[in-house]
């Protein structure tokens, strides 16, 4: 099961929306495909959408009719705004394409630039998994053997290249011979742990626990949870996460019970131009995904909705921050700056 591949000079994804259900893949060819499949949540998670983003500028760049390098460039960016547009909360889009547009300016030739950003995207998607690999390593060493973990969203391959952010530490540290057990938060509106970690929990035979998110202070108050893991769309300088909305509520909960609160991240969701989460702006959605799910509607037609799509957990509550550069504590505006530095 790959989340995304290109094959034969064509972008091929997973469609996330019929999981666990259906197992159907879809081309993308065009622009128009590529904005829509990241705005349904065909394809969804920080680090997937980056790989996503920088082979869609690749589709994008193909199709540019240009001669000369500098009206290529031109059309390159506005193609790279189509896409910056689409989702506004995970700062790995942006950081995909301002790096692929580095590398477009370097080439000679509007030629030379496609083959070289599509030799890029290949590179930053096989990075993607190093990274994972790299943070499941150090991540695993705050798994206790015998722990019960608390997870949310989905964090897993199908977030990711490939083995996941917070769902690749555990996955590192049931590896490492590890005896863990997951409870994972079903994450309404959109069911991204019942319908996706549930499902990759349960591929990979580890033991968990299906719960609804607001049955999780239940459990902690219980002793039932050991720690809690959780991914990021974009952490501020100070350590502000922005994640799958329901973080925020588990974070103060875990705070409440003494329950060390851990967040996975690759480096590209970092965002040091945004000082604190309070600026990291929040994905409102759909009115439809609150009123109803799979098109059964549940709460009367008419009622007025909010669905903001994330929520900013401050730093404060945050135990470490997990990262492909090791694990950073706080202060989080040092260890952040220091990790950001190049080696
Ligand atoms: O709306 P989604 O499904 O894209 O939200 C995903 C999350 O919030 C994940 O926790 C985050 O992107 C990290 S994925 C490794």
């Amino acid at each position: 099961m790959k989340t995304i591949e290109w094959v034969n000079g064509k972008l091929r994804i997973i469609d996330q929306t019929r999981l666990p259900y259906e197992t159907v893949y879809i081309e993308l060819t065009d622009i128009p495909d590529v904005v829509e499949s990241i705005k349904s949540l065909r394809i969804r998670g920080a680090p997937a959408l980056g790989v996503m983003a920088a082979y869609g500028l690749c589709i994008g760049a193909a199709k540019i009719d240009a001669s000369d390098k500098s009206s290529f460039i031109k059309q390159l960016e506005k193609t790279s705004a189509e896409i910056l547009a689409s989702r506004p909360t995970a700062v790995n889009i942006r950081w995909a394409l301002d790096h692929m547009r580095t590398i477009a300016a370097k080439a000679k030739t509007p030629r030379d630039a496609v083959e070289s950003l599509l030799e890029e995207a290949k590179r930053m998607h096989s990075q993607d998994v190093a990274i994972n690999k790299r943070m499941g390593k150090f991540g695993a060493d705050l798994i206790p053997d015998g722990a019960t973990v608390l997870t949310h969203c989905n964090t897993g391959s199908l977030a990711t290249a490939d083995f996941g952010t917070a769902l690749g530490v555990i996955r590192s540290a049931v590896a490492q011979g590890k005896k863990i057990q997951v409870y994972a938060t079903e994450t309404r509106p959109l069911l991204q742990g019942a319908r996706l970690t549930a499902w990759e929990l349960m591929q990979d035979g580890i033991p968990s626990t299906l719960i609804t998110d607001s049955m999780a202070g239940h459990f902690m108050s219980k002793g039932a949870i050991t720690c809690a893991i959780v991914g990021a769309d974009r952490i501020t300088a100070n350590g502000d996460t922005a994640n799958k909305i329901g973080t925020y509520s588990l974070a103060v909960l875990a705070h409440e019970h003494n329950i060390p609160f851990y967040i996975a991240a690759p480096i590209s969701t970092i965002d040091p131009t945004l000082k604190t989460g309070t600026s990291i702006p929040i994905e409102e959605r759909k009115p439809e995904e609150v009123l109803g799910f799979g098109g059964v509607q549940t709460a009367p037609k008419g009622m007025r909705v909010a669905n903001p799509a994330f929520d900013v957990t401050p730093s404060r509550y945050i135990a470490a921050i997990v990262t492909e550069r090791g694990i950073l504590r706080k202060p989080y505006a040092q260890s952040i700056s220091k990790a950001l530095k190049p080696a």
